[in-house]
């Protein structure tokens, strides 16, 4: 009961603020009418957990609607990311939900983490919506983005992108997590996207050790050292915690 009532109130909270910050993050986007010149993401600085959130650049191979759809894609990730610090620092350790993904692992590696995700330098990264390495093109079904091999700090973001992506308003209507995957939600998606690039990952630190939903559980309780090293744990971290807070029971 108690932690139904907690997590009510941290619901609650985060709605209002959460609204403010949509209202207030409707500035638009310049765009500039140099066609080689790419646009950046404009966000008002008071996001609700996030004091400086840095972004990448929307090249300017992704069309006005796409720079639109991935606007908002992005304060997804804001608001996810940002319902998974808020339950760090509130609940801690002990929390069933730390403990599920992260077992014994160090809470403070975590917080790292999520801080340096969202607010550290994404000078240079850069979205593009170019199939420049063909990937897309040769992966219709199965690539909804990739990370550039040639140059570390781009993404490309696949048509595929846009048309499967659900944003986070969508969970739970989608399925259960587990079956659907963190990933489904296109805020959650670009946050493992920004993990792919070396300066995210810290050259490799955090990486894809283990992938599978029904491996993810033995390795906290097995591997906690490498549990708050694992990509795949802070997306399903992430997603739990924010499903479990705007749905009641949440859908994991
Ligand atoms: C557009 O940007 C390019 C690259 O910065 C620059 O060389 C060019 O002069 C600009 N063109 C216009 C019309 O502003
Ligand atoms: C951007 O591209 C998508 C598909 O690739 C298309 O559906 C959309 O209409 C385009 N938007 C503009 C403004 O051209
Ligand atoms: C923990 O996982 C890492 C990465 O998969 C692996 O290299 C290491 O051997 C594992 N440690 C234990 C104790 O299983
Ligand atoms: C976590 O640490 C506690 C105390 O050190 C220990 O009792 C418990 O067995 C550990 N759990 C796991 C899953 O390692």
């Amino acid at each position: 009961m108690f932690e139904n009532f907690k997590v009510m109130k941290i619901t609650n909270l985060l709605s209002c603020t959460s609204l403010l910050a949509a209202i207030s993050l409707s500035a638009p986007v310049e765009y500039s009418s140099n066609a080689t010149i790419s646009s950046y993401v404009e966000y008002n600085s008071d996001i609700p957990g996030w004091a400086r959130p840095t972004f990448p650049e929307l090249y300017q191979t992704c069309n006005s609607t796409k720079r639109r759809i991935l606007q908002s894609f992005i304060e997804d990730s804001l608001e996810v990311s940002a319902y998974a610090k808020d339950r760090l620092l509130n609940y801690g350790a002990e929390d069933v939900f730390f403990q599920r993904w992260f077992g014994n692992g160090s809470i403070i590696t975590v917080l790292g983490t999520l801080d340096h995700l969202v607010e550290a330098s994404k000078a240079g990264f850069v979205f593009r919506c170019d199939d420049i390495d063909g990937l897309c093109l040769k992966n219709p079904t199965t690539y909804p983005g990739y990370h550039r091999q040639t140059a570390d700090k781009e993404t490309v973001i696949c048509d595929l992108f846009f048309q499967s992506k659900k944003p986070l308003v969508n969970i739970c209507y989608e399925g259960a997590i587990k079956d659907v995957g963190p990933k489904h939600y296109a805020g959650v998606d670009i946050l493992h996207r920004y993990l792919h690039i070396s300066s995210m990952n810290m050259n490799g630190f955090i990486g894809e050790f283990v992938e599978e939903f029904d491996d993810l559980a033995e390795f906290a309780s097995g591997n906690s050292t490498f549990a708050v090293r694992n990509v795949d744990s802070y997306l399903y971290y992430m997603a739990d915690v924010y499903s479990s807070s705007v749905v009641p029971g949440g859908c994991l």
